[in-house]
């Protein structure tokens, strides 16, 4: 399998030598690919002795107007020969202009005529990493599916210490090596509304405390971005989260269940799948005190009503609607995700087992129990959130497939 390895200019250029030699041990064939910046910190050589391939440099070169025209439209070649494009590292430039399409030197001009899964190792200052220009860029790629290695965190060349630095090539060439079996983008999306809630519910006690509880965001904002990347439209209902909002959603914050409760009913009607990963507080206080309560030397007891359960009130509204739900247990999950499934009207149950360590609540990972209308329980192993998120957009799909060749 062949792989394109794109170069951008910076310090850590020279770990893509490194990079290229863990992809040739693990069977690819490496393309390289340089900026003009790259080959200021490393020599087209070193590329073209580790790979045994002619290193490509730029868009043009300078010999007969034949061979000129043969490397004018080298780029849509060397894009239809590769499967897998990886660029590492991409600096803070290369990712801006990938961002935005810009197309004026060959790696780049190849990403736009590239049609394959695409993998960014960024590599840069700390400051330069956290500048909202940056991350903004980087929500722009994550949302058109690419795959971002986040930078290790450390001493930095520059001397700062903090996130920017390459990730190690081993856990870049194994990222790859993931991505060998993955079949091309779908835009299977395409024409369907999705409405996602996400995050916690922030209930309040007083004017400055509330109720809430550790639900991350990383689960729903994981869905709204591969139903971006997968040709959707997306509502994103979201709780006080601090994860980075996805690129191409409309989001809609709010703080407690009953907001949370008016956003969705407002915008339920526009949906053809609904997903509600939120964690909605059970309970809260209907009216609380406007100002701080004091402290006193009595003990305090709270009197707490139940929210209203939105999940089973979009459920007997929904129609021909595809409704998700989630189920968080510390026990009994298969029994307990099956009872929401029928109670709450659903067409699948995400059901997650927040007791264990480094799954559900605040991890990057998670394992899950999808338990469908079908009356099929999938298991799916820990993966990270952005692979399950994947793999419940499938499953979601197949249902209603299933469905309609049942009516
Ligand atoms: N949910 C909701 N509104 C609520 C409470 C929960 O819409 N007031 C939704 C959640 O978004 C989730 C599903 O219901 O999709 C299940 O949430 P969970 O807390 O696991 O279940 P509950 O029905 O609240 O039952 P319990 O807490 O007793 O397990």
């Amino acid at each position: 399998m062949n792989v394109a390895l794109g170069i951008g200019g910076g310090i850590a250029a020279y770990k893509a030598a490194e990079l290229a030699r863990a992809l040739i041990e693990r069977g690819f064939t490496v393309q390289p690919v340089m900026t003009a910046a790259a080959e200021e910190f490393v020599r087209p050589l070193t590329f073209a002795a580790l790979t045994g391939r002619k290193v490509i440099t730029s868009l043009f070169s300078a010999g007969s107007p034949e061979e000129t025209l043969s490397s004018a439209i080298e780029h849509i070649r060397v894009a239809q020969e590769n499967h897998i494009f990886v660029i590492a590292p991409a600096t803070a430039d290369l990712i801006g202009r990938l961002a935005h399409g810009l197309a004026d030197d060959f790696l780049t001009t190849m990403y736009l005529a590239f049609t394959g899964p695409v993998l960014l190792a960024p590599a840069m200052n700390t400051n330069m990493w956290n500048h909202p220009a940056t991350q903004e860029n980087l929500r722009i790629l994550r949302a058109r599916g690419h795959m971002i290695i986040d930078p290790g965190e450390g001493e930095l060349a520059c001397g700062m210490v903090g996130p920017g630095r390459l990730a190690e090539p081993e856990l870049i060439a194994n990222a790859v090596a993931s991505l060998r079996n993955r079949p091309p983008l779908r835009r299977d999306l395409e024409g369907e509304v999705v409405l996602i809630t996400a995050g916690p519910t922030q209930e309040p006690l007083d004017a400055v405390r509330y109720i809430s509880n550790r639900s991350s965001g990383k689960m729903g904002y994981a869905i709204a971005s591969a139903a971006v990347a997968r040709g959707a439209r997306v509502i994103l209902i979201s709780g006080p989260v601090s994860v980075p909002e996805p690129g191409g959603v409309e989001t809609v914050h709010v703080k407690t269940a009953l907001e949370m409760r008016k956003a969705v009913i407002d915008r339920m009607e526009e949906a053809t799948i609904i997903v509600k990963a939120a964690a909605v507080a059970d309970y809260h206080r209907s009216d609380p005190p406007k100002q701080k309560v004091k402290k006193t030397a009595a003990r305090l007891s709270l009197e707490l009503d139940p929210t209203p359960d939105i999940l089973a009130e979009v459920g007997r509204k929904k129609g021909d609607r595809l409704l998700v739900g989630f189920a968080a247990e510390t026990e009994n999950l298969a029994e307990e995700a099956r009872r929401k499934l029928d109670s709450k009207h659903c067409d699948m149950i995400v059901g997650n087992l927040v007791s264990q360590e480094d799954s559900g609540f605040e991890s990057d990972n998670n394992e899950v129990l999808l338990v469908l209308r079908t009356g099929e329980t999938i298991p799916v192993s820990r993966a990270p959130k952005t692979e399950i998120a994947q793999r419940i957009l499938d499953e979601v799909l197949r249902v209603r497939l299933a469905l309609h060749a049942t009516t």
